[in-house]
């Protein structure tokens, strides 16, 4: 069925119209349990559930497109400018990457750094109820036992949620590392974490400084045992860069799945990122919106109203399409929906000039060590 088709039951409503072409696209697919959010949308926008109802009913069978379920069910040509591939909508909350030990890993995350310890459980289970399979937490949140408790809380099976955490900066010895590990499944109350990460190849206090080649030798054995022992699904590494990479490329006996890295439009370590892709090594974005600073950047907002998106959904596109996972932080479901409503493309030129883009301004979260420009 046509966009067209679809904004002709309806004189003036803007045949566009995402949540009701999504809602359409997805019974097209036959990802029925994303529909009702979508539906939830269409009708904020003014679409009635009689207008809704037929336009699923019509989904029928056809030859050309293969779902999910093994039916083959319509494909639906959307005349979107900015739709990617055949013009069917794909939810980025079902995209997955693959690490390179095979685990899957969604392409779109929840971060939770500031979200306090009270408020983790509620953040968590409106993410997962919204559709959200990938939570990246820390140590040094001080929000890991919310978070787990978010998880366990949710409707969803354990094994379709992906919760990443971290052993803390300071942390530089095997003991001490195998010993923060164990603590962090028990905060959590989790029998396994998806993905562990060494924070920062040095204490926060000297950020970029100093020797800890040896510690984060120590520290990454530490993980390699507990991912062995099956305790870990994938382990990786945070902040580090091609020396410290090297450090445990060097020695280690599985090599990391992950490096965790400050990248958004206005900071795009490109060179670290070719680096870690030669090494097979995925790179998640964290503070894709530039931890807020960015909402501010009226460059970014001008090609933001182009696209007809927010500046978070075309920052988080960038990152997305960068080939990263993006970790968007967010305590509001209203913020956690529209983030993830990314389901258009950033042209090759918009793309060059976001990754040209120079903005490490970050104000008064300049104290703050990833921030700092070292
Ligand atoms: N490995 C590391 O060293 C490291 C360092 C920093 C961050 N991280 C990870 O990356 C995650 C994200 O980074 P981040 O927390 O620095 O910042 P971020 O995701 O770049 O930005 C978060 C800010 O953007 C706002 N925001 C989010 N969605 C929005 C929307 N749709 N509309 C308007 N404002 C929106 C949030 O406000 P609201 O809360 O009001 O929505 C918050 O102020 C962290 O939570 C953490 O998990 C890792």
């Amino acid at each position: 069925m046509a966009a067209e088709s679809v904004g002709a039951l309806r004189p003036g409503l803007d045949p566009r119209d995402r949540s009701l072409v999504t809602v359409v696209a997805l019974a097209s697919t036959a990802q029925v349990d994303q529909i009702p959010f979508h539906l939830d949308r269409a009708m904020d926008n003014g679409l009635t559930a009689e207008e809704i109802d037929p336009l699923l009913r019509r989904a029928g069978p056809t030859a050309d497109t293969p779902a999910p379920c093994g039916r083959r069910l319509p494909g639906i040509v959307l005349h979107q400018e900015n739709t990617p591939d055949q013009g069917v909508w794909k939810l980025i909350l079902n995209e997955t990457y693959t690490l390179s030990n095979g685990v899957h890993i969604p392409k779109l995350g929840l971060g939770t750094w500031f979200i306090d310890d009270d408020k983790a459980a509620d953040a968590v289970t409106a993410a997962v109820a919204i559709g959200y399979r990938n939570i990246d937490t820390a140590q040094a949140y001080g929000n890991e036992r919310g978070v787990g408790e978010g998880i366990r809380a949710s409707d969803v099976p354990r094994e379709e949620l992906f919760v990443s955490t971290k052993v803390a900066a300071e942390i530089k010895d095997y003991d001490d590392a195998a010993a923060a590990i164990d603590a962090s499944l028990t905060a959590l109350r989790l029998d396994h974490i998806d993905l562990m990460l060494i924070h920062s190849p040095q204490p926060w206090d000297n950020f970029r400084g100093g020797d800890y080649a040896e510690g984060n030798r120590a520290t990454w054995r530490a993980l390699e045992d507990a991912y062995q022992a099956g305790k870990l699904r994938s382990i990786g590494v945070s902040n580090f860069e091609q020396r410290d990479l090297d450090n445990i490329l060097s020695a280690c006996t599985v090599a990391p799945q992950v490096n965790q890295l400050l990248v958004h439009a206005g900071n795009t370590p490109t060179e670290l990122l070719a680096y870690c892709d030669s090494k097979d090594i995925l790179v998640q974005a964290y503070s894709p919106i530039a931890h807020g600073e960015i909402l501010k950047n009226p460059d970014i907002r001008a090609m933001a109203d182009r696209y007809g998106v927010t500046v978070p959904q075309l920052c988080i596109r960038y990152t997305l399409q960068l080939g990263t996972v993006s970790l968007p932080k967010t305590a509001n479901p209203e913020h956690m929906r529209s983030n993830a409503q990314v389901d258009f493309v950033i042209t090759a030129d918009d793309m060059d000039a976001l990754r040209n883009l120079q903005a490490q301004d970050y104000g008064e979260h300049s104290v703050f060590p990833v921030y700092s420009g070292k």
